[in-house]
């Protein structure tokens, strides 16, 4: 869609996605700036009412960036959070929003360049699909 800029939210674990998000700017890695970052304690803490009303609160797309699988300091969080985005996902399709809009993604702190991919990956990704349904009601 012509003119479309999609905002995108990403809920990123304090512990790695958050940090790698800082490096990538510590390095000066140029990313789409459609992303709003909301640091968050550990993946494990961010559940699918959550997540469905930043849909509602107009985001085109999310994405959620935890530990890689075996590093989450609270041991399970990052695979908990992987079975929600997966279970929400099923719901977006079911309900006709998308379940591409939502995604879930595994760093370490280290992964600058790696965080700024992701970044890119999803604005492609939402200007393809383009607004949320909900956003254009
Ligand atoms: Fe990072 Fe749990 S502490 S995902």
């Amino acid at each position: 869609m012509k003119g479309f800029e999609p905002q995108i939210v990403a809920f990123c674990c304090l512990n790695c996605a958050y940090s790698a998000a800082d490096l990538a700017g510590s390095m000066r890695r140029q990313y789409a700036p459609n992303v709003r970052i909301i640091e968050i304690p550990c993946t494990g803490a961010i559940d699918q009412r959550v997540l469905l009303q930043t849909f509602e609160e107009g985001a085109d797309g999310v994405f959620v960036a935890g530990c890689l699988e075996g590093d989450c300091r609270y041991q399970v969080g990052n695979i908990r959070a992987k079975k929600r985005v997966k279970a929400l996902q099923k719901i977006l399709d079911e309900t006709g929003l998308g379940g591409e809009r939502l995604e879930m993604f595994n760093l370490s702190a280290a992964m600058g360049n790696r965080f700024a991919e992701i970044a890119d990956e999803m604005t492609r990704r939402i200007r393809c699909l383009g607004p949320s349904p909900l956003r254009r009601k």
